[in-house]
């Protein structure tokens, strides 16, 4: 019989909806901890907890405060987080050479979460931006970011962190052939095991405004926005040719970014790739959420975790969350 052909009453499909039990039984997908990744600002200093004026609850940690907020959630199974680094005003400049400096705040960092928590997965951002006096993710010439000489920098910054202890480095930059160069850099410097997540599908998405805000890189210089290296959000068939580069040049997982307006590229991709695929949920998604939340316009354990599904649904193998410490105690 054809099953698409078999009508009511054969067919109810209220039948398996109707009470919990069937519903648990047939449900395709359910978010556990280890689908997710905390994201997560860390600044210098000690003892330092500092609020993000756009991203409600969310903190930048000074290292040791960070290692205290941890405790709990790698207790209850997080598997990785993302580090993102507050770089003081002071020590940025227009090629960002604190990013490969082997003592900078990111490398001191890796080294100590990794003496408190040594099974807990490291990913950092490979991406000249926090660094930066213009905020661009790579070098600045005549209002142009340059492709070439900023991955000649990259590939500093991703060995002082392989170096550092990082289990995953993330080049973020969306420049041309980093991938390749990178996992070459670390081929050759003996680091084999060290993954790569490429941003593969990064878009130029206004959806990260609070997280500049939470970095301290939303002045840009001329060029006043990114559009010339992250992906047009008009584009779909252009990062489907994205991914496949990147994974032909050495990426072990991709990432598509911003998360919830973007699940149709998550779809395509797992599709067409089945190649471990995360998902990110970026800043601005998270204040949308939380501030609603707060206006008791939506019930928030209830939006969040349907996002988080449908994430899963989409095809996402992963997920960066900020939303990972306020639902701890609700996933297993
Ligand atoms: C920087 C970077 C950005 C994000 C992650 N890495 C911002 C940007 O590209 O301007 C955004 C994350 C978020 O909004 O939560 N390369």
């Amino acid at each position: 019989m054809d099953l698409l052909n078999r009508k009511y009453p054969l067919t109810r499909m209220r039948r398996n909806r109707m009470k919990s039990f069937s519903r648990n039984l047939v449900a395709e997908n359910k978010i556990s901890i280890n689908d997710l990744i905390w994201p997560v600002f860390i600044k210098e200093g000690t003892n330092k907890t500092e609020s993000i004026k756009t991203m409600p609850d969310i903190f930048c940690f000074s290292i040791d405060r960070l290692i205290s907020e941890l405790e709990k959630p790698v207790s209850k199974g997080l598997n990785a987080i993302a580090l993102f680094p507050q770089i003081d005003a002071e020590l940025k400049n227009n090629k960002g050479t604190l990013a490969f400096d082997e003592n900078n705040l990111v490398c001191r960092a890796i080294k100590t979460i990794k003496s408190y928590y040594p099974d807990l997965g490291l990913i950092c951002d490979v991406a000249l931006d926090p660094f930066t006096d213009h905020g661009h993710d790579g070098i600045v010439k005549s209002g142009e970011v340059i492709n070439d000489e900023t991955i000649e920098i990259l590939i500093d910054q991703a060995l002082v962190y392989a170096n550092s202890g990082c289990d995953v480095l993330a080049p973020s930059d969306m420049m041309d052939g980093r991938i390749k160069i990178i996992r070459e850099n670390l081929e050759k410097n003996g680091f084999h095991d060290t993954i790569l997540i490429s941003y593969a599908a990064k878009y130029a998405s206004s959806f990260y405004g609070p997280f500049r805000d939470a970095v301290k890189s939303s002045k840009l210089v001329e060029p006043r926005n990114k559009k010339s290296y992250q992906m047009d959000v008009a584009n779909a068939n252009e990062a489907i040719q994205e991914i496949s580069l990147d994974i032909s040049e050495g990426a072990d997982m991709i990432m598509i970014k911003p998360g919830m307006p973007y699940l149709d590229i998550i779809s395509k991709a797992k599709q067409k790739f089945g190649v471990p695929t995360l998902a990110y949920q970026v800043s601005g998604e998270y204040s949308m959420i939380m501030s609603a939340s707060k206006a008791n316009y939506l019930s928030f354990e209830n939006v969040v975790m349907e996002s988080l599904t449908c994430f899963k649904r989409a095809g996402a193998d992963g997920i960066f969350t900020y939303f990972v410490p306020k639902i701890i105690d609700i996933i297993e």
